[in-house]
């Protein structure tokens, strides 16, 4: 088979190329999906493989900004990887993600983060488990919060097109504390949590814009579905909890005593939630939610010495990471971390690949987990107690969207 990857051209090769993830999900989008899509993702930013004249496969790459500890860096959003059934293992994945990591390189984006359809595919092109995520369904009987208020603030219900102009301060707030968490564009507001297409709710009802109002200013949302349904003359539905946010510890509180008091409902499906939620600590019964963690984000660092420049350190020690990387040779190297910065060179103190890195990076684990899972070797007594003292984080990272 003579393969190319290469950029799409136009819409018509973007659709078709969105066609390959398409493909498991059901269907090929149509022309109006496939312009919607590349309002989000430029032409040049979605590679698709061509057998001849067939597109066969296709991988794009949403323009991020990611929140990182103690700052932001530019990212790929890895986003709609598919190759058609017809030309499985061949490695068309792998030429595409070989064209693709080159382009994030040239543009100078240190890292690439996604969600993964299943784990085993990402590890060989050099991506590491960067972040935990939960499920929760709490039965109503026990939506109890410890603080039986009385209520603090309003809650009001918006229109979309006030959604749009009021939620996203309150995001972005969050979003510039959160590691893990990317800056939204209006249009990705518009097109994505503001829109509401009835194929997209999953016999669940429309979505609802909440907005929580505290001391004078917006200070949270939710957005969520009711899905209604009845036995026996009682209620046996849910409320879907697609999104919600909230600046301050006060403000989670509000929303959530909101959200768990919405009445006529079973159950309470909260989904994407960070693994150290307030809620382990606001909930009179948390054992209750029946929280479920699986892998949240999956993180490349695509340019190590400058992605581990991009994020801040605490302390005052250093540590030199002598670190492996299979897939992109000129990473392999050692570099000294300290707060003042990063250099390359030195004595190596911990061996570990650039996939162990990425479960370090955003403060998802730590170096002493990666050594109880045998990730890192530590050649340096002491060396993995200084490489975590610097790499330390006071919050867990948060990817709240599948993207
Ligand atoms: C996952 C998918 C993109 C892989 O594409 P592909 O062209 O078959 O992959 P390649 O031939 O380049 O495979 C490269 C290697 O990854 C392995 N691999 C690929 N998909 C895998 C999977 N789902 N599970 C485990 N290993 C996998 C291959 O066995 C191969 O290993 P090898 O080099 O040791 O032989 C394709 O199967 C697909 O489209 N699946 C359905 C949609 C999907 O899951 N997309 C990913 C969205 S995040």
């Amino acid at each position: 088979m003579a393969l190319t990857v290469r950029p799409v051209a136009d819409l018509d090769e973007l659709r078709r190329a969105l066609g390959s993830i398409g493909h498991y999900f059901g269907g090929w989008p149509d022309e109006e999906a496939a312009e919607r899509f590349g309002r989000l993702l430029p032409l040049e930013r979605m590679h698709a493989a061509f057998d001849g004249e067939t597109i066969v496969g296709g991988a794009g790459a949403f323009p991020f900004t990611m929140t990182v500890p103690g700052g932001e860096v530019g990212c790929a959003g890895v986003t709609v990887v598919g190759v058609l059934p017809t030309h499985r293992r061949r490695g068309v994945l792998s030429s595409m993600m070989r064209e693709q990591l080159d382009d994030v390189r040239r543009r100078g984006e240190p890292i690439a983060a996604l969600w993964a359809s299943e784990e085993p595919i990402y590890g060989r092109f050099g991506y590491g488990l960067a972040s935990l995520a939960g499920e929760a369904k709490l039965a109503r009987p026990y939506a109890a919060l410890r603080d039986r208020g009385p209520a603090r603030g309003a809650v009001r219900l918006l229109t979309a097109e006030e959604a749009r102009e009021r939620l996203p301060a309150v995001y972005e707030r969050v979003r510039a504390a959160t590691p893990g968490m990317y800056v939204r564009s209006a249009q990705w507001w518009e097109l994505r949590q503001t829109s509401d297409p009835p194929d997209s709710r999953g016999g669940a009802g429309e979505k609802n814009y909440a907005l929580l109002e505290l001391d004078g200013r917006d200070a949270g949302y939710a957005l969520y579905r009711l899905r209604m349904s009845w036995e026996a003359g009682s209620s046996a539905g849910s409320v879907e909890v697609i999104e919600a946010m909230a600046d301050s510890p006060e403000a989670t509180l509000e929303l959530w005593r909101y959200l768990l008091g919405l009445d006529w409902t079973a159950t309470f499906n909260l989904y994407r939630l960070p693994i150290d939620h307030e809620l382990w600590h606001l909930l009179e019964y948390p054992r209750r939610m029946q929280f479920r963690v699986g892998d949240g984000l999956w993180l490349r660092l695509v340019d190590v010495e400058a992605a581990l420049a991009g994020r801040t350190y605490t302390g005052d020690g250093s540590v030199v990471l002598e670190v492996a990387d299979a897939f992109v040779e000129e990473n392999s190297g050692t570099y000294t971390v300290t707060a003042n910065g990063i250099e390359t060179g030195g004595e190596p103190e911990l061996r570990l690949d650039v996939q162990a890195l990425a479960s370090v990076y955003l403060g998802g684990f730590t170096f002493a987990e990666l050594a109880r899972g045998l990730r890192v070797e530590e050649l340096r007594e002491g060396a993995l107690a200084r490489a975590d003292a610097l790499f330390a984080t006071a919050i867990r990272p948060w990817c709240p969207e599948i993207f």
